[in-house]
């Protein structure tokens, strides 16, 4: 069967625009595309930096009613919580062993973080974690893996893991391929068009939270930076600000970028401004309501994440069991 398979980090109150522009708006669409959809919470993943269990707790449902509200249907998709799945942790043990200091400690998206805390701060689970998403991956037989433009390192570090292990100790592993559509794979901060959008940014001014008072994310992208020409042309280079804003456009309604640049022959950024916060405005509005729907029944999540973990150990369990296998540790009767 073809498989996609992605995940999403409870690390914050409210999914954000490049979250769901880089990633889940492409999980929705390849749900229908593939024999089968694995979406997950890694719940393991958010706790590699300081974490409050009880905002955990709230913030893993919280990311399942975010998904169910933005189009992830659980008719077709297999949604479920990664500590759910012990054979992923038992599995990143056998990958740990076979991938080197050296490899690990290139990961760019540790030394940020890593960074962040204070270099000696930081646990060594936030250097292994690239580790652990390859183990949520390569457990399952995985196809392709739709992500951002910021987990292209650690897919590929995944698929330098599945390649080792099936060269030393016999084809097992799928070797994945990340899925990054190149147009929507970074979307940028409003106020520093060059970085990317990210819940860890100095100011919020540029981030937009999905669950937000809608006026309030309008009124950001109004105030978003641009520059001092006033030709809306898409120029990432010269005009990273209304590039970001004509993208952010494009991905919300479908429409190309050449035709939404055609549209604004002869106006002002005053209109794009305009125009793209009434678009996410339209976006943004019933998913508060959905979410908070969703929340009120926790059993029925909850009932998706029990159905969910069944459906994902009943593919990881036999692929730990050959890794294991392959790798000389007896079978335990
Ligand atoms: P996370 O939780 O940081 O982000 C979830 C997804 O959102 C994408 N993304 C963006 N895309 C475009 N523009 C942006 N500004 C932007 N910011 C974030 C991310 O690339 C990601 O696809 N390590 C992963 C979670 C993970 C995972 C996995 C993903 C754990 N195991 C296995 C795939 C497969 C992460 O922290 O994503």
């Amino acid at each position: 069967r073809v498989r996609v398979l992605s995940g999403i980090q409870p690390t914050s109150d409210s999914f954000h625009l490049g979250n769901y522009l880089g990633a889940v708006k492409q999980w929705v669409a390849l749900q229908d595309e593939f024999d089968d959809a694995f979406y997950f919470i890694p719940d393991m993943h958010a706790i590699t930096v300081p974490n409050d269990p009880a905002k955990l707790r709230e913030r893993t449902r919280l990311s399942v009613a975010q998904l169910l509200a933005l189009g992830v249907d659980p008719s077709k998709s297999t949604i479920y919580v990664q500590s759910h799945i012990p054979e992923i942790a038992q599995l990143t043990w056998v990958l740990s062993c076979i991938t080197g200091f050296g490899e690990a400690n290139r990961m760019t998206q540790f030394k940020d973080k890593s960074a962040r805390q204070g270099a000696e701060a930081a646990g060594v689970g936030l250097f292994t974690y690239p580790i652990l998403m390859a183990a949520d991956i390569l457990a399952f037989h995985v196809d392709a893996v739709p992500v951002g433009e910021d987990q292209r390192q650690h897919l590929e570090l995944t698929r330098d893991l599945a390649n080792r292990f099936n060269t030393r100790f016999g084809e097992t592993l799928t070797v994945p391929r990340a899925y990054i559509v190149k147009e929507f794979a970074k979307i940028y901060d409003l106020q520093n068009p060059t970085a990317k959008m990210s819940k860890s940014a100095d100011s919020d001014a540029g981030l937009i939270n999905l669950l937000d008072e809608p006026k309030r994310s309008a009124k950001k992208i109004r105030s978003a930076v641009t520059d001092s020409d006033s030709v809306v042309a898409f120029d990432r280079e010269n005009k990273p600000g209304v590039s970001n804003l004509l993208t952010i456009q494009a991905a919300l309604t479908g429409r190309t970028i050449d035709d939404l640049v055609a549209s604004y022959d002869g106006k002002q950024y005053g209109h794009l401004k305009v125009d793209t916060a009434d678009v996410l405005t339209d976006f943004v509005t019933p998913l508060r309501g959905r979410v908070d729907e969703l929340l009120a029944d926790p059993a029925h999540l909850d009932a998706i994440l029990a159905a969910g973990a069944a459906k994902a150990r009943a593919v990881a369990a036999p692929t730990l069991r050959e890794v294991y296998d392959k790798i000389g540790f007896l079978a335990s009767s």
